[in-house]
């Protein structure tokens, strides 16, 4: 690597932006848009910091969980997914709304063993689970004040060379990942000085099947009917859908991408971990060994009902809360108080926004139900101004392929 790029960090704002100018080639108006996008002149939230990277945020209204009704801010770039979280929460407002119930809020860690005897290990654990408990919490003293702690130990073999010790905590409010990784690193010290066994590693889990938030909501099925479909057929199609689901993992990663397009949406606005939520959410979907939908949907008489356990292992205090002001603003405009009201409000959206989705494919279709959000998308990425979108979407759904080609044939014709 050049020279140049040593102590990077290091460099002051304008030194960094000018080194990277110099590399890419950027113009000065590119120059521009990166130095007009800069939010934190103290550059301390991440390491080599150049600027913002602005994603829109856009509200989903009428999100009714517990017979509360929210609006949620969702961040997202794809045009149909607030939409489409509006449109599920409606129908499921209709059933009396979403229900949601936080089973268990506890986050896991574990330190891997290298040859050590499991029986022995296990034996040992059990023998010395009250003094590791208050090792763990002595090394974060203060989440005793809040009521949390450490709860529990357990021991798992994951072959004949290496064994997990499991730690499971109570982080509070705080989605809790340096408080666990300190209480494992202080076990860890202390049990290399109790053993004669090799420490391969301690860090939290993102499996998270404690933390984990049960939501359900029924629609009923007139709600469902569109103009050539009755509510029934709908509902059957919908539950069909759910069921494939459950029998095809190719079809349930798409599935659950259609929960995560809401759950991501509001995770990231709430100023959350999404990556975390990403890998507790997949590894929870696999974790009978065959990787399933998330959701559920059956139908009674009358109803088309819907259920998920999904994890949503986040946090209401500290992370990005502390620096990206955004966040609390869109926790008040959530009318959100605390992690289970969050943790809530963020499953039932995936939930409503499952329903959207499934009741798009099984009806007209997906591309049908989103093509004016897709050609006002296709519009504005190709130049055209607010005030010429209607007339050019206008024109694209007269044409059997709308693409970029279209659309500045449309602005030229115009503007002219
Ligand atoms: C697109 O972002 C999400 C969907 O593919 C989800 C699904 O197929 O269930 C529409």
């Amino acid at each position: 690597m050049d020279s140049k790029w040593n102590h990077f960090y290091k460099k002051p704002f304008q030194k960094r932006l000018d080194l990277i100018a110099e590399e890419a080639g950027l113009t000065p108006d590119q120059l521009d848009l990166i130095k007009q996008q800069f939010s934190q002149p103290s550059g301390q939230v991440i390491e080599n910091y150049v600027t913002d990277f602005g994603l829109p945020q856009g509200v989903a209204v009428g999100v009714v969980v517990n017979g509360h009704s929210h609006l949620v801010p969702m961040v997202t770039e794809e045009p149909s997914v607030i939409a489409a979280a509006s449109n599920g929460s409606r129908l499921l407002a209709a059933g009396g709304g979403i229900q949601a119930e936080v089973a268990s809020q506890l986050t896991g860690g574990q330190i891997i063993i290298k040859n050590g005897a499991f029986s022995q290990l296990r034996a040992f654990v059990a023998d010395h689970q009250a003094e590791m408990i208050e090792i763990a919490n002595d090394s974060h003293p203060s989440i005793l004040s809040y009521g949390g702690g450490a709860k529990r130990l357990s021991v798992r073999q994951l072959d004949s060379t290496f064994t997990s010790i499991d730690l499971m905590v109570d982080t509070g409010e705080a989605m809790g990942a340096n408080m666990i990784n300190t209480m494992l690193e202080a076990l860890s010290n202390w049990l290399r000085n109790q053993m004669n066994a090799e420490i391969t590693m301690a860090i939290l889990t993102n499996y998270a099947d404690e933390a984990v938030v049960h939501v359900s909501g029924k629609v009923p099925l007139a709600q469902l009917a569109t103009q050539s479909m009755s509510g029934q057929v709908v509902g059957r199609r919908i539950v069909d859908a759910s069921q494939v689901a459950q029998l095809d993992f190719r079809r349930a990663a798409t599935h659950n991408k259609g929960i995560m397009n809401g759950v991501d949406a509001a995770t990231i606005a709430f100023g959350n971990d999404w990556r975390a939520v990403e890998s507790a959410v997949h590894s929870y979907a696999a974790r009978t060994g065959a990787y399933k939908g998330l959701s559920t949907w059956q139908m009674s008489d009358k109803d088309l009902i819907g259920q998920m356990d999904l994890p949503v292992p986040i946090g209401f205090v500290g992370g990005a809360n502390k620096v990206l002001p955004l966040v609390a603003i869109n926790k008040q405009i959530a009318a959100i108080h605390n992690t289970q009201e969050e943790m809530a409000l963020i499953a039932a959206v995936g939930l409503a926004q499952n329903l959207a989705a499934l009741k798009a494919l099984v009806t007209e279709g997906i591309q049908k139900g989103h093509m004016n959000l897709q050609l006002k998308s296709l519009a504005l990425s190709n130049g055209a101004q607010d005030f010429e979108l209607p007339q050019v979407i206008n024109q694209l759904r007269q044409l059997k392929n709308p693409d970029s080609r279209a659309v500045k044939q449309i602005l030229k014709t115009i503007r002219r």
